[in-house]
């Protein structure tokens, strides 16, 4: 598997919209993308994984001041469990200058895959949001997370950079 991390174009929106919809409960639409994609002055960015030449996955970030702020993760399930995510995140935290203070993110708590994804890059739970999403059979909690950076953090990070390939 050859894999490229670049910066979102409004060209890939359709496919990250279609990876948004196979495996996230509550997606978003296309018009939402675009809106990220072109949010510049709201900080906000995006950063996607071709894997052999198609988008296979992405990360919509937003900068505020020295945070970093996740907004939405998502791998195409046949391109899952390959270390795309994992890039993806640090890719993001690694590019970004001056280096962010911490990176923040929410997270549904029944969402073991990502809490795992998040936990294995160092983030720690700081509290929950009770009840703060919907599911099929009524709430769950959001769990919030951060990331403290540090000039020293960034190296460590980055020996883990690439993907793993496919078997
Ligand atoms: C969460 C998600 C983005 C992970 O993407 P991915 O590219 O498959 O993740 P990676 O291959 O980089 O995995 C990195 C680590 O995350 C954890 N992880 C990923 N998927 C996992 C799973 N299904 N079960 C348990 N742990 C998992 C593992 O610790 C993994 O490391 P390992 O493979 O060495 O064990 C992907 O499952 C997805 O798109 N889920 C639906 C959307 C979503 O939940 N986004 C997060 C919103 S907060």
């Amino acid at each position: 598997m050859t894999v490229q991390l670049r910066r979102a174009l409004p060209a890939d929106v359709p496919a990250m919209a279609a990876i948004d919809a196979a495996v996230s409960p509550s997606p978003w639409s296309a018009a939402q993308f675009l809106d990220a994609l072109q949010a510049g002055a709201r900080g906000e960015f995006a950063w996607v994984a071709e894997a052999d030449g198609a988008v296979q996955g992405f990360v919509i970030c937003q900068r505020i001041l020295d945070e970093l702020n996740i907004h939405n993760v998502a791998v195409a399930p046949v391109a899952q469990r390959r270390g795309l995510a994992r890039c993806l995140l640090q890719r993001v935290l690694d590019d970004e200058h001056p280096p962010p203070r911490c990176c923040l993110l929410e997270v549904r708590a029944s969402n073991v895959a990502a809490l795992a994804l998040y936990r294995g890059l160092g983030f720690s739970e700081d509290g929950r949001r009770r009840d703060y999403y919907p599911t099929a059979n009524g709430r769950e909690d959001a769990v919030l997370m951060s990331l403290q950076l540090s000039s020293e953090l960034s190296p460590q990070l980055s020996p883990q950079l690439s993907p793993q390939p496919s078997s």
